[in-house]
């Protein structure tokens, strides 16, 4: 239960606040000036204070000042008399959550301390969130099994000089990982190098590899130096291994077994001392079976294998990585973000993130970029997330997904279809009118309603 703090020199607004408060379900004390508030709130601390800010001695202002000192994450809404605009000034810029003009209805009441409430379990879970990741490979946001067990691995491979092989669907942090591990090397210092097997040429790919001598090939004007030989000494990220033409496949694994090869047009054999870190979201072993990737290979490759789970699989780990982003994009905007609107969070908790972390991460930026205000409102994302679809458009029917999820979404999809007639879903969900509003109000889903453009 929440606890609030009412300071007022007088007795009537006093016991209207107290008696509104207190049939709200709040537990509420109450002091009749200043210094009596200040000793409250040194005792304890409270979730919210409502206080005046005209009274003798010890102001409102004096109040929140204290407040704001001794327990910065309490709500403070101050009370403030009609057409003195001046002090509600005031108090917001000492950190008041905001004002309460007299006279007042128990509604506004209501409102503002559900609202002030609100704002200080998203401080407080913010705070929480970023002790949270304070963790060694501190960038890299999971607390999942499934991501304890990356970061074990991790922690026992990086210093090795082992091949890595990491697996994982589109969006996933393979890169990331794969940059910790240089990072979290002995050769840290040296370079990180990385070639994308996928956007490359089949034809440029052994040179950009391997290097070439001048006139090795029409177009080689001059000598140049390959990826492995600029990763000497340090690691070299070959993302998505897969698309490696068969041909090369042996050159490449005698590189990984002897550590020597030479530049094409060259018969010179050079040395190199090089990491391999292999990224890949297609299956090596369908590859292998199929006959488009060597067997040999994989196997070398396959020293240790770390897997990147895809995000649906650790949708615990969402609060945390928005959070994540939060700060990063908020910082970046120059914009102070305190956290996701809990209707919001459970949209991002719902959607199947085809994209993995860095759909949530673009989500999340875009979000902070268009936000009006400092928490971050189901308005803010894209509609597929409205929807809870996918954007490739994922079936949703799979076993797992209860009756509720589906009916939800069944819904929130009729809706968008007739823009937000509701009349018009009932008929078309084949319910009555006064069934789809109480299943709106179950669902949480009556805002997300009117959202939608009605007709
Ligand atoms: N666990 C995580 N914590 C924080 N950020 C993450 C995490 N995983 C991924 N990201 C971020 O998401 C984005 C995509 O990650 P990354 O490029 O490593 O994915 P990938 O698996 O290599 O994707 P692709 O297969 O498309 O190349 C990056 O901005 C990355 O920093
Ligand atoms: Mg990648």
């Amino acid at each position: 239960m929440a606890e609030i703090l009412i300071v007022d020199d007088e007795k009537l607004v006093r016991d209207f606040l107290q008696e509104t408060l207190s049939q709200g379900g709040y537990s509420v004390r109450t002091a009749d000036n200043g210094e009596a508030g200040l000793k409250e709130v040194g005792d304890r601390e409270f979730d919210l204070v409502f206080t005046d800010v005209k009274m003798p001695h010890t102001s409102g202002i004096d109040l929140l000042k204290a407040v704001k000192q001794s327990s910065p994450f309490t709500s403070v809404v101050v009370i403030t008399a009609y057409g003195t605009v001046a002090d509600a000034v005031e108090a917001m810029k000492l950190g008041a959550f905001d004002y309460l003009p007299k006279p007042f209805t128990p509604e506004h009441i209501e409102v503002t301390a559900k609202k002030a409430l609100e704002y200080r379990r998203l401080l407080l879970e913010n705070r929480h969130l970023k002790k949270e990741l304070a963790g060694k490979f501190e960038n890299i946001i999971g607390r999942t099994p499934s991501m304890k067990k990356v970061f074990d691995l991790l922690e026992s491979v990086a210093p090795s000089r082992a091949t890595v092989l990491v697996i994982g669907e589109s969006g996933t942090g393979k890169e990331l990982i794969a940059r910790a591990i240089h990072l979290y090397s002995s050769r840290k210092e040296s370079p990180f190098v990385r070639v994308n097997c996928a956007a490359l040429p089949e034809g440029l790919i052994e040179s950009e590899l391997f290097g070439h001598e001048k006139g090795a090939f029409t177009g080689a004007l001059r000598q140049t130096r390959g990826r492995f030989e600029m990763a000497d000494g340090g690691t070299l990220l070959l993302d998505e291994i897969s698309e490696i033409p068969i041909g090369l496949q042996a050159k490449l694994l005698r590189v990984l077994q002897e550590r020597e090869f030479e530049r094409v047009g060259s018969g010179y054999t050079l040395k190199v001392d090089v990491r391999v870190i292999a990224t890949t979201n297609r299956n090596l072993a369908e590859a292998v079976k199929k006959g488009s990737f060597r067997e040999d290979l994989y196997y070398r490759l396959n020293v240790v294998k770390v897997e990147m789970p895809p995000l649906r699989e650790r949708k615990e780990d969402i609060p945390l990585l928005a959070a994540h982003f939060i700060q990063k994009y908020a910082a970046e905007n120059g914009k102070k973000i305190d956290g996701v609107a809990p209707r919001a969070l459970s949209l991002l908790t719902d959607y199947p993130w085809p994209g993995n972390v860095r759909e949530l991460e673009n989500f999340i930026e875009r979000a902070v970029v268009v936000a009006q205000s400092n928490i971050l409102s189901p308005s803010d994302f894209p509609k597929e997330l409205l929807l809870g679809l996918a954007a490739d458009g994922e079936d949703r029917l799979r076993p797992g997904v209860t009756i509720e999820e589906v009916e939800k979404r069944l819904i929130l999809k009729t809706l968008d279809a007739v823009e937000g007639n509701k009349t018009k879903a009932a008929q078309m969900l084949g319910i009555t009118a006064r069934t789809l509003h109480n299943k709106l109000a179950e669902y949480g889903l009556k805002e997300k309603a009117e959202q939608v453009p009605a007709e």
